[in-house]
C-alpha cells in the first residue's frame, strides 16, 4: 500500500488517532485531551479542550527554535517596482506593534476587524496582528464594490476597518479608501475607527477622530503578547458567494485550521521549514488565506506575497521572473493565470529565460482545470502540474494528488483523490450513491475534517440549510461530478447559481439583483457563459418592462455600469441582451438550470413541464459560448 492509501485508510479507520497525530505538529498552550466533539450532529467541533495561539505558530515558535533569521514573508511588486523581505524575528516584531495598534483602538478578543487592503505587507500583518489578539479578521477582496463591502460590514460589524490609500492594477489606480469611506456611509454599522495604510503612489485625507495612519499608529505602539484562544474560537470570517446575493460568513476557526494547514501544507503540497511557497493569489480569496498567508508561515517556509499579474506586469515571464529571483520550490495558482500567460507565450520561450530548478510542482485550483492548460503547463515546465479541488467553505484541499506523500499518476481533467479526512460520496437525486463512471451530487459524508467549517458566522440555521439538509449527514459541496474506476474524481462544475469567473467565485443571484432594481427591467436572469479565457463569464438576460422609453442598447450600458458600481470590476459583467422572453416552465419558474446548462456548451435534456420551447430556442444564439 502507498503513502496516500496509508494515510487515508489510517483516517478513515480511526480519525482521532490520526488528527491526535497531526496536532502534533501545532504548539498548544493547552494540548487537546479531546480530538472531536461529536455529541451535537450536524455539528461537529475539533480539539474543543484545547488552546493556543495561530500566530504564535506562525511566527514566535520558529524565534524561539532560533530560526528568526529565517526569511518569513518576501513581498514582490512589479507594479510599483520595489520587494521588501522580513525575517520571522523582523515579521513577529511588526505583528507584535500592530497588535498593540488595534488594541489601542479598542479591539480584543472576539472582536471582528474588517481587511481591505491590496497585496501589500501590511495586508500579512493586519490578519496576523489580530490572529495575536484573538480578534477575527475578515479581508474582503478589493476588488468589490462599496455596498458589498457595507454587506459585510453590517453581517461582521467589526470594531476596526483597516485599508489602504489605493491598491494598483497594471494600467490604473485604484483608490480604496473613497470605497471604504462609501461602504461606511452605506452600512448600519459603522466601525469605532480605521487604519489606513498610506502608499505613496497616491495618499488620502483622513477622517479626525476616525481614521488613524498606519505608519504613525503601529511605529509607536508596544509590542504585544499573543492572546491563548480557545481551539473552537473563530479566527476569521470569510465571505463567499452563494446562491442568493446574500454572502455566506464562512467561519474557520483557530485549531482546526492550524493542524489542517500544517498537515497540508507539507503532504499535499510537500513543504516544509526553509521552503519556499508562492501561492499567486489574492489575499481576498481562500487560497491567500490558507497558503499564502498561513500555512508555509505555520510550518515554517518562506511565503512569496506578489502584487502584480501574471502577465503585463511587465510580460508573460513575470511568473517564471519570480520563481528565480526568489527560488520557489511550488507554485500555486488558478488555470486563468496560466491560459492568461500561454495566450501570451503559447510557445513557452519566456518560461526558457529564467532559472528554475528550485520549482517541483505547480499546483492550480479555484475552476475547473481544462486538459488544453494541463498539457501546456505540464509540456512548458516538465514538472507535475497537480489539480486540486476544494472551496472557502473547507480551507484546503478535498482532492488532491498528495505530492508531499508520495507522487500519484496524475489525470488531466481530474483533481486526483480525496485527502485523508474528506470521504467522498457521489449521490442520485434520492441521495444514493451512484455508480462509478454516473454524474452525480458529489458530497461529502459528515463529520469534515479539521480546517473545514463549523459553521456560517452567526447563523447555524442558514449552515444547514444551504449544505446539510439536501442529504442527511452529508455536506453539500454545490459541485456535480463523478468518481472513475480508479477512484480520480472528475469535477464537471457546479449544480447551482455560484459562477467562476477568471477563478473568482461570484453569485448570479447577487448580479440577478441588480439587474432587477432597474426601473426598466421587467424580469431577468445571469447565466455564467463558458469562455475560452475566464473559463466562465457572467451574462444578462433581461426582459423590458412594457411601455419603457429607454432603447436595449442604453438599458444594456446602463445595467453593466451598474453592477459594476454595486458589486464591483471583479465581476467583469460585459455584456446585457434584452430579450423578448425568458424559458418557464408552466407554474411560471425561469429555467435557470436548463439555460446554465446551454450556456457551458452542454446539451440540456428540455424540461417538459417547459411553457414554450420556442423562448429557448430564440436563446440559444445568446447563450451559446463564442456568441
Ligand atoms: N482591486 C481592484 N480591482 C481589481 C482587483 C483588486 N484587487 N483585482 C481585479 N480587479 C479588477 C481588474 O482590474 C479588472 O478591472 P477592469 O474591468 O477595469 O479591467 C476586473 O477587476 C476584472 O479582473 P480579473 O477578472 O482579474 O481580470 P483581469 O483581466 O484583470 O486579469 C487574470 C485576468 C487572469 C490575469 C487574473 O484574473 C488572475 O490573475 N486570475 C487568477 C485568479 C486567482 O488567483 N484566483 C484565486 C483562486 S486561486
Ligand atoms: P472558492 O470557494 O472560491 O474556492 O470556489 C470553490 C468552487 O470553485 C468549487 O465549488 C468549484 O466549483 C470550483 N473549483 C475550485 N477548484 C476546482 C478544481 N480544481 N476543479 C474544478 N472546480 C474547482
Amino acid at each position: 500500500m502507498g503513502a496516500y492509501r496509508r494515510a487515508y485508510e489510517q483516517e478513515r479507520t480511526d480519525p482521532e488517532a490520526f488528527w491526535a497525530a497531526a496536532a502534533r505538529e501545532v504548539e498548544w498552550t493547552r494540548p487537546p485531551e479531546r480530538i472531536l466533539d461529536a455529541s451535537a450532529p450536524p455539528f461537529y467541533r475539533w480539539f474543543p479542550d484545547a488552546e493556543l495561539n495561530t500566530c504564535a505558530n506562525a511566527l514566535d515558535r520558529h524565534v524561539a527554535a532560533g530560526r528568526g533569521d529565517a526569511l518569513a514573508l518576501v513581498y514582490d511588486s512589479p507594479v510599483t517596482g520595489t520587494s521588501r523581505r522580513y525575517t520571522f524575528a523582523q515579521l513577529t516584531d511588526e505583528v507584535a506593534r500592530a497588535a498593540g495598534a488595534l488594541a489601542s483602538l479598542g479591539v480584543g478578543r472576539g472582536d471582528r476587524v474588517i481587511v481591505y487592503l491590496p497585496m501589500i505587507p501590511e495586508a500579512v500583518v493586519a490578519m496576523l496582528a489580530c490572529a495575536r489578539l484573538g480578534a477575527v479578521h475578515s479581508v474582503v477582496f478589493g476588488g468589490f464594490a462599496a455596498p458589498e463591502l457595507a454587506a459585510r460590514m453590517d453581517d461582521a460589524r467589526p470594531k476596526v476597518v483597516v485599508s489602504a490609500s489605493c491598491g494598483i492594477e497594471p494600467t490604473r489606480l485604484v483608490p480604496y479608501k473613497p470605497m471604504m469611506d462609501a461602504a461606511i456611509e452605506l452600512a448600519v454599522h459603522k466601525p469605532a475607527g480605521c487604519l489606513i495604510v498610506q502608499r505613496e503612489q497616491h495618499r488620502c485625507d483622513l477622517v479626525a477622530g476616525r481614521d488613524h495612519d498606519w505608519d504613525a499608529l503601529v511605529g509607536s505602539a508596544p509590542p504585544l503578547a499573543p492572546v491563548p484562544v480557545a481551539a473552537t474560537d473563530p479566527l476569521y470570517i470569510l465571505y463567499t458567494s452563494g446562491t442568493t446575493g446574500r454572502p455566506k460568513g464562512i467561519v474557520r476557526d483557530n485549531g482546526g485550521h492550524a493542524v489542517a494547514m500544517s498537515w497540508s501544507m507539507r503532504n499535499v503540497y510537500g513543504i516544509g521549514p526553509g521552503d519556499v511557497m508562492w501561492a499567486a493569489s489574492d489575499i481576498g480569496w481562500a487560497v491567500g488565506h490558507s497558503y499564502t498567508v498561513y500555512a508555509p508561515l505555520l510550518v515554517g517556509a518562506t511565503t512569496v506575497l506578489y502584487e502584480g499579474k501574471p502577465v503585463g506586469t511587465p510580460d508573460a515571464g513575470a511568473f517564471w521572473r519570480v520563481i528565480a529571483d526568489h527560488g520557489v520550490n511550488v507554485l500555486f495558482t488558478a488555470p486563468t493565470a496560466i491560459r492568461a500567460i500561454k495566450k501570451e507565450d503559447p510557445a513557452a520561450e519566456l518560461v526558457g529565460r529564467y532559472d528554475r530548478t528550485t520549482l517541483r510542482a505547480l499546483f492550480l485550483a479555484g475552476e475547473r482545470l481544462d486538459p488544453a492548460t494541463y498539457e501546456w503547463a505540464s509540456g512548458a515546465l516538465g514538472l507535475p502540474v497537480v489539480d486540486n479541488w476544494w472551496q472557502t467553505e473547507t480551507g484546503w484541499p478535498i482532492c488532491a494528488a498528495p505530492l508531499g506523500l508520495e507522487p500519484l499518476p496524475l489525470k488531466a481533467g481530474s483533481p486526483s483523490v480525496p485527502m485523508p479526512g474528506y470521504d467522498v460520496r457521489v449521490l442520485d437525486a434520492a441521495g444514493e450513491e451512484v455508480p462509478r463512471g454516473t454524474e452525480g451530487a458529489i458530497c461529502i459524508r459528515l463529520p469534515l475534517p479539521p480546517g473545514a467549517l463549523p459553521t456560517l458566522w452567526e447563523d447555524d440555521e442558514r449552515y444547514v440549510a444551504s449544505y446539510l439538509s439536501a442529504f442527511d449527514g452529508y455536506y453539500l459541496t454545490g459541485d456535480g461530478g463523478y468518481v472513475d474506476d480508479d477512484g480520480y474524481l472528475f469535477v464537471l462544475g457546479r449544480t447551482d447559481d455560484v459562477i467562476n469567473v477568471a477563478g473568482h467565485r461570484l453569485s448570479t443571484g447577487s448580479m440577478e439583483a441588480v439587474l432587477a432594481a432597474h426601473p426598466a427591467v421587467a424580469e431577468c436572469a445571469v447565466v455564467g457563459v463558458a469562455d475560452p479565457f475566464k473559463g466562465q463569464v457572467p451574462r444578462g438576460l433581461v426582459v423590458m418592462k412594457s411601455g419603457t422609453e429607454i432603447t436595449p442598447d442604453v438599458l444594456a450600458a446602463e445595467l453593466v455600469a451598474r453592477v459594476r458600481a454595486e458589486i464591483g470590476p471583479v465581476a467583469s459583467m460585459r455584456r446585457v441582451d434584452v430579450v423578448a422572453a425568458l424559458p418557464k416552465t408552466r407554474s411560471g419558474k425561469i429555467l435557470r438550470r436548463t439555460m446554465r446548462e446551454l450556456a457551458d456548451g452542454r446539451s440540456p435534456a428540455i424540461p417538459s413541464t417547459i411553457e414554450d420551447a420556442a423562448v429557448l430556442d430564440a436563446l440559444r444564439p445568446v447563450l451559446l459560448p463564442d456568441t
